[in-house]
């Protein structure tokens, strides 16, 4: 009887473990839907002039597919600054962030005609977005 008791109470400790990684697991998958969802709003400052998939055309602004880890100004068949092609800039986290809270700070010259990302939480959900879809 006491085994049988001792039996069911480590049964049931398993399974509650179990679903609490469960329960976790569905969250942060949750919690990265909503960041990707956030950023798709974020980059309809940006879908005007840069398209994101691999081989779709340069807009006026240039395709940002394999951004991450690419260095700044190197797409084939897009006309660049020469601020932009000559910075030798690495678009890693750190930069990619700086440029799109203030690219005219980052890049003096550049002719990407856009302010800005203001909002932390903004550009938080965009880099998701961006890191995402330029694979
Ligand atoms: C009005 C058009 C326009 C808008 C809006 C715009 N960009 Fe750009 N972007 C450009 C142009 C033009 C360049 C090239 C700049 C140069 O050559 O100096 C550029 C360059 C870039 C680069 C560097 C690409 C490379 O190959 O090195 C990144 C990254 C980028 N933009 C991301 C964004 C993101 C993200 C947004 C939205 C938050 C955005 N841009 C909004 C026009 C735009």
């Amino acid at each position: 009887m006491k085994r049988l008791l001792l039996t069911s109470l480590v049964a049931s400790l398993i399974l509650s473990v179990g679903s609490t990684a469960q329960a976790e697991e569905s969250s942060t998958t949750e919690e990265t839907e909503k960041q990707l969802m956030l950023g798709k709003r974020a980059f309809i400052r940006c879908v005007a002039c840069h398209s994101l998939a691999e081989g779709e055309a340069h807009r006026t602004g240039p395709n940002l597919h394999g951004l991450f880890g690419a260095t700044a100004g190197q797409k084939e068949g897009f006309a660049y600054s020469d601020a932009l092609k000559n910075s030798t800039m690495e678009w890693n986290d750190e930069n990619l962030r700086a440029w799109l809270l203030s690219p005219a700070t980052v890049i003096p010259g550049n002719k990407m005609a856009f302010g800005g990302v203001p909002s932390e939480k903004e550009l938080d959900a965009l880099m998701a977005y961006l890191a995402e879809m330029t694979k």
